[in-house]
């Protein structure tokens, strides 16, 4: 691969995915939970962002879609991850985000805007001290005061017990030839192998072997991009809170905002022994020991202004939420990474069948006398829950929606038109969320016949066709063209019953 790589995995592309992490909304109301003024121009969605590593760059591009107000520069340095953006970008009319094939060292060489916000996921673990010590400097040097940083690591003590995987794959796929997929494959085949045998680090180890079969069903893009780099450093939070304090950044909480609920997690007993700390970065640590935690995604802000009480109060009170599934898909009991939580009806069904209606503020939640009955603090903890569950959503301000509802159509065209031949970015922009709503590749072939006037499940099956595909239900697949026609026809009727009034309440339809 020539000398680029700086020790990163070359010649195999990262997976293409989006992320809602650090869309607008959520890191506001992820903030104010936290106590934190929300910097201004990320409430009003006029923003400058970076997202160094950013990939095939499909977050940056939605956010651009969504935001026009905003402008995004997104980097790396693979140039098959730039090339497809770019033309998505040229295709989607996006004036407001430039992707740039560069490193790191590059892009800290370049001038630029001020940021009010830079978004680090899947880059802090995977690459080497000395690219860190760039970021670091990018961030010193180009974070505007109030600013905001993501990022996302690897994590300590939970990563501990994974890093004989690792070695395993590294060793087995550098020991063989043939393209780097089918080193993956047999290398992952080979620990399956040996974890069957059990004992030793399998035997003493809990959930390797479960490890190790969710191995076994991720594409080579994502094992070699997550286990193959030359450098690969999990950290203690207080590590790289730390380091980060260097480009004077201060920890401002979980970007997932239900983790931000200790309580869901730790038992009083446990909270207690973290509190008992008076540093928040080893207080943050004691906890990840406490949960045994292996991935972090971390929210920083330098000079980050604090709420008082009230204010935080006055700012939660106006926040407005939606809901991302139909009101009667809510769960009873949903599984999130802390187990299984009740979704007890007496606070969920009003909840769901208010936000479904239309999008509300916590103030407006609260006048409902169903909801006001749980209790503020409950309802604000079932909004935690839903939005961190990617059940439901802050929303932006409603200053600015027609320009956004009409950069997003604009966006959102040249994404269904790409799902003629393929399923990604898989996401489309919401003006209403300023952030992406996932549709699969059927429903975005629906969502194009309805535009072009077409009979949709001909015009779907036309498509799948062409691409060898055939559907299939309960483990059965449909021959023939009539077979699969009438199959489609059915899920067109679903999805007009139940997904598409959903789609248009998010503006996406
Ligand atoms: C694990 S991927 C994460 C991609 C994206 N942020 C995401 O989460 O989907 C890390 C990305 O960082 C890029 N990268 C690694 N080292 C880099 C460097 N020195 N300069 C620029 N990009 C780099 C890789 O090409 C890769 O796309």
């Amino acid at each position: 691969m020539g000398g680029w790589t700086e020790g990163y995995v070359g010649g195999i592309d990262y997976i293409r995915a989006v992320y809602r992490d650090w869309s607008p909304a959520m890191l506001c109301f992820a903030l104010t939970l936290r106590g934190w003024r929300p910097p201004e121009a990320l409430r009003r969605g006029c923003f400058t962002m970076a997202e160094p590593g950013c990939g095939h760059g499909l977050t940056s591009a939605l956010l651009a879609g969504a935001l026009p107000a905003a402008r995004f520069e997104a980097m790396d340095f693979n140039p098959s991850h730039i090339v497809g953006v770019r033309r998505l970008a040229d295709d989607a009319g996006l004036a407001n985000a430039t992707f740039l094939e560069e490193s790191f060292a590059e892009y800290a060489r370049r001038e630029g805007p001020m940021l009010d916000v830079v978004a680090l996921h899947g880059v802090w673990s995977w690459v080497s001290a000395e690219n860190r010590a760039v970021l670091l400097d990018t961030l010193r040097r180009r974070l505007a005061p109030g600013g905001v940083v993501f990022v996302s690591y690897n994590a300590l003590p939970g990563t501990l017990v994974h890093m004989p995987l690792r070695r395993l794959l590294v060793e087995r796929c550098a020991d063989g030839d043939g393209p780097l997929p089918d080193r993956i494959a047999r290398a992952v085949e080979f620990a399956s192998r040996m974890a069957a045998q059990g004992g030793g680090w399998f035997g003493a180890t809990d959930g390797v072997v479960e490890r190790i079969e969710q191995l076994r069903h991720k594409s080579p893009n994502y094992i070699a991009h997550e286990y193959l780099n030359g450098d690969w450093t999990a950290f203690y939070h207080a590590d790289v809170a730390r380091e980060l304090a260097a480009a004077k950044l201060e920890f401002a909480g979980a970007a997932v905002p239900m983790e931000q609920l200790h309580d869901l997690s730790l038992s009083p007993a446990q909270q207690a022994l973290a509190a008992e700390s008076q540093d928040p970065a080893q207080e943050e640590t004691l906890r990840d020991v406490m949960t045994n935690r292996s991935f972090r995604r971390d929210l920083f802000v330098k000079g980050g202004e604090r709420l008082g009480r009230a204010e935080r109060r006055m700012l939660l009170g106006g926040t407005r939420f939606t809901l991302l599934v139909a009101a009667d898909d809510l769960p009873e009991v949903a599984s999130t990474p802390v187990g299984r939580l009740p979704f007890p009806r007496a606070l969920y069904r009003p909840l769901g069948e208010a936000l479904a209606e239309r999008p509300q503020s916590l103030d407006a939640l609260l006048a409902c006398p169903a909801l006001a009955a749980q209790g503020e603090e409950a309802v604000l903890r079932a909004l935690t829950l839903l939005t961190s569950l990617s059940l439901a959503a802050p929303i932006m301000p409603e200053d600015g929606l027609s320009e956004r509802q009409a950069s997003s159509d604009r966006f959102n065209a040249a994404v269904l038109d790409r799902h003629r031949f393929g399923d990604t970015p898989g996401q489309l922009a919401s003006a209403l969320l300023g952030a992406g709503v996932p549709v699969s590749r059927i429903e975005a072939l629906f969502l194009l016949a309805a535009r072009l006037e077409e009979e949709p499940a001909a015009f779907a099956w036309r498509h799948l066709s062409a691409d060898g595909l055939r559907l299939g239900r309960d483990g059965e697949r449909f021959e023939g063209d009539e077979a699969n026609r009438a199959e489609l026809d059915r899920r067109h009727a679903a999805f007009a019953q139940r997904r598409l009034p959903l789609l248009k309440r998010l503006g996406v339809a």
